[in-house]
């Protein structure tokens, strides 16, 4: 069974630079269910990228957020932090950085916004969005959707009353999505997370993490998944307006360039190994999400002047497995061959 009839093949959704309303159109248009990272998008920009997605298709698509963080502010831990990011500003001829005045958008807000855009799927991650707003969301018609790294956080999100969860494996890109246990949730794989949630649980489950062709969404099927949300292989469509640096130090990156780093937000998160995530490893830092605020303006210059060691390249275990996936609806079809109807 799967949520409300939706595709098995989803793309994830992926805050930054492929929260674009062309690549989750592209999707959802050619019979995968596209999702929009919505997370760093202000309440403003959420509506318009909705409307933008609307535009360009009439098929169902998905919204994501990240759930409100408890974050200790700590001005010492900052400004080490800043200290550190100082000579990659001065590189790149930056000022020296800054306590950011504001590290996240007002959640409340997004979610409002996110209620008014009507997607077929208002999916969370880094939390439990909590049973009264679950239900509030499900009575207006939505389809809500959880995240687990493990399975006492898939029983959490079954409890609160989500139609489906989310299981993200170790082998996935971007940031860790659990909640349990430690800020982050847990480091099982792909293969192995799975079929323990799906034991577990009475609702369907979708894998993630690791699936980059067909042969890995036909073992996420044989696993008892309900669909696969497939993130990394969709950050090298034609349609993703990735940077160039960013585009070609994924094309370089070969599988054991893969690291979960906390360098650039304070939690951790899989991307290729680079200059910083080497300086910043086993560094102690803010709590998620004051650095990730920090440390935009380094990347965002570093994408500007191509360099890809300053950057944060999020990305999951699987990438070189589909270095030319084309457009969106060639890699949805690539992908549909390994699901068995
Ligand atoms: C660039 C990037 C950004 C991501 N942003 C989000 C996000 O905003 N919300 C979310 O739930 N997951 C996010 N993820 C995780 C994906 O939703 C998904 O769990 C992961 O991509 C699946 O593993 P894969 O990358 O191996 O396909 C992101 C992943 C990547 C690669």
């Amino acid at each position: 069974m799967r949520p409300v009839d939706l595709p098995p093949v989803w793309m994830a959704p992926m805050a930054g630079e492929a929260a674009s309303a062309a690549l989750v159109a592209a999707v959802s248009a050619a019979g995968g269910f596209g999702q929009l990272g919505a997370a760093y998008l202000a309440p403003a920009r959420i509506a318009e990228v909705a409307a933008d997605i609307r535009a360009r298709t009439d098929r169902p698509f998905g919204i994501n957020l990240f759930c409100p963080q408890p974050s200790r502010r700590d001005d010492a831990a900052m400004d080490a932090y800043l200290a550190r990011l100082a000579p990659w500003h001065a590189e790149l001829g930056l000022p020296a950085p800054a306590r950011p005045e504001r590290c996240e958008e007002d959640f409340e807000a997004q979610l409002a916004a996110t209620v008014a855009a009507r997607p077929a799927v208002v999916s969370f991650v880094m939390g439990d969005p909590g049973a009264a707003r679950v239900a509030a969301l499900k009575a207006q018609g939505f389809t809500v959707v959880g995240t687990a790294t493990h399975v006492s956080e898939g029983l959490q999100l079954q409890a609160s009353g989500v139609d489906a969860v989310v299981a993200q494996g170790y082998e996935a890109g971007g940031h860790r999505g659990g909640f349990l246990s430690s800020s982050e949730g847990a480091l099982i794989g792909t293969m192995a997370l799975v079929p323990q949630l799906v034991d577990a649980l009475d609702i369907p489950v979708i894998a993630a993490g690791g699936i980059g062709d067909a042969r890995g969404v036909a073992a996420a099927q044989a696993l008892g998944a309900s669909a696969v949300a497939v993130g990394t292989a969709f950050l090298l469509v034609d349609e993703c307006p990735l940077s160039p640096a960013y585009r070609a130090a994924l094309l370089a990156a070969r599988d054991a360039d893969s690291t979960l780093t906390r360098a650039f937000s304070g939690r951790l998160a899989r991307g290729v190994a680079n200059r910083v995530t080497r300086a910043l490893d086993g560094v102690a830092l803010p709590d998620f999400p004051q650095p990730n605020a920090a440390s935009r303006p380094l990347r965002q210059a570093a994408a500007k002047a191509g360099q890809a060691d300053l950057l944060s390249l999020w990305a999951g275990q699987a990438l070189p497995l589909n270095r030319a996936p084309g457009t969106a609806a060639q890699l949805v079809a690539a992908l549909q061959q390994g699901w068995r109807a």
